[in-house]
């Protein structure tokens, strides 16, 4: 049977580990597949790389365009990130008539729906398994594995680097700036962290997951996103008195007319699968009409488990360029989803706890003022922390709330900070607790 022959675009850490699996694993992937995954090509900019990738001379170039204008090379890896010239390679393999494995969750979720019409247009596919929660066959399942589900709501830890963050904020009480300067010097965070702890990261990676759950269009702006930048460990500390943990959650939930779309550090309660899940580690926690709640657990990032995903893509190609049936499931898991749009609830409309933290000089009468304010609001309160008198004459009170709407904990929180006893912001977590949820109805 006829070799597939692969070109590979970049040869970062990713990169690397692709040429290390289909070395290493050659004879296992041929005995799977039936033929041979050749690496035809591999490029890169950067000389150092290309010498010390294990290849021979005439296998690495310094031209992405020796890849892309060879009629023999079937499948293109796009591993150099971004959305600059990744985006132009990507374009060109398609229109070479080259099917494409990419790890780029940013390009997908900002020019995904243009590049996926593109490859539809010229009968080639586009395979992403890599580009969310790296190892975590989370793609796979929800293309395939989980297609007979409606997805009612999908729960995720998809940055590996926000979740040690805030697992060492957690264990050791670190503030932030300290727990990112351990991140770093462990290499799980950039020197720039932007895009991983302002939760841009996890919000390019629901609006993938979206999109496979809903069978419909990437909608990137329509997902709220907040970080964890601004986190004070007093918060977390509050936070485990009430027996919940800090964790920076993707989530989505289908109510049969809208979907929920937000990206925020959310409180969840310390026996919740997801609570456990510390360090640089992965999971997605999904809720399907049939199969019920699923856990998916793994490494999100790294060189193995990454190119695991990656070798995984290229076998599925294989598998439909053997069979000659390339595109035999979409590339969504849906026939029509580019032309399907989901209406987004706006967090607004959100419906949830609350966790609020007011800082109030110690008087009598302030914990009625708030609370009376709250009731105003149609706010209930579930329980509350008021600590002893500071030095500085203001005092945490803390509330967890029953559910409110959004709007209506905004509007309360304005009212109260400008309160003469309250010294504002007041700070606010929305809370997934389902023991609350339980305790209303
Ligand atoms: N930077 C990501 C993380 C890995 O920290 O999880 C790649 O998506």
């Amino acid at each position: 049977m006829k070799a597939i022959n692969i070109g590979l675009i970049g040869l970062g850490t990713v990169g690397t580990g692709v040429v290390r699996l289909l070395t290493a694993e050659k004879e296992l992937l041929a005995r799977r597949l039936g033929t041979h995954l050749v690496l035809k090509k591999a490029a890169d900019l950067d000389p150092a790389r290309l010498a010390a990738a294990a290849l021979a001379p005439d296998q690495v170039t310094s031209r992405a365009e020796d890849i892309l204008d060879d009629p023999e090379i079937d499948i293109v890896v796009e591993l150099i990130g971004g959305c600059g010239a990744a985006k132009d390679y990507v374009l060109s393999a398609i229109d070479r008539g080259k099917h494409v494995v990419t790890a780029n969750k940013a390009l997908l979720a900002h020019h995904g729906n243009d590049l996926l019409a593109a490859a539809a247009a010229k009968g080639v596919e586009i395979a992403f398994e890599a580009s969310v929660c790296g190892g975590i066959p989370i793609i796979l399942a929800l293309r395939q594995g989980l297609a007979a589900n409606r997805i009612q709501e999908l729960f995720g830890i998809l940055n590996g680097t926000a979740n040690y963050i805030l697992t060492q904020m957690t264990q050791s009480g670190a503030s932030y700036g300290q727990a990112l300067a351990e991140a770093q010097a462990h290499g799980y965070a950039e020197a720039d962290p932007t895009l991983d702890v302002e939760g841009i990261d996890t919000a390019h990676k629901l609006a993938i997951l979206m999109s496979l759950s809903y069978g419909a269009r990437l909608d990137l702006d329509s997902i709220a996103v907040e970080g964890i930048s601004r986190l004070d460990p007093l918060d977390l500390q509050f936070a485990g008195e009430f027996g919940y943990c800090m964790k920076l959650l993707a989530i989505t939930r289908d109510d049969g007319h809208r979907v929920e779309a937000r990206v925020h550090p959310t409180l969840v309660p310390r026996d919740h699968m997801l609570a456990n899940v510390s360090g640089a580690m992965n999971a997605v926690y999904l809720t399907g009409n049939a199969v019920g709640p699923i856990l998916l657990y793994g490494q999100g990032a790294g060189m193995m488990p990454t190119a695991s995903a990656v070798v995984s893509d290229l076998m599925d190609l294989a598998r439909n360029l053997i069979c000659a049936v390339p595109g035999r499931v979409p590339a969504l898991g849906w026939e029509s989803a580019l032309n399907t749009h989901r209406l987004i609830k706006p967090i607004n409309d959100l419906v949830t706890n609350y966790y609020l933290r007011f800082s109030a000089l110690d008087r009598p009468g302030v914990l009625s003022q708030v609370s009376g304010i709250l009731g105003k609001h149609n706010i209930s309160i579930a329980a509350v922390i008021q600590k002893g008198r500071e030095a500085a004459g203001t005092v945490p009170i803390v509330m967890i709330t029953h559910e409110a709407r959004e709007a209506d904990a905004r509007a309360a929180m304005a009212e109260i900070d400008r309160l003469p006893i309250v010294s504002p912001p007041t700070v606010f977590y929305r809370i997934e607790d389902p023991h609350l949820h339980a305790a209303q109805i």
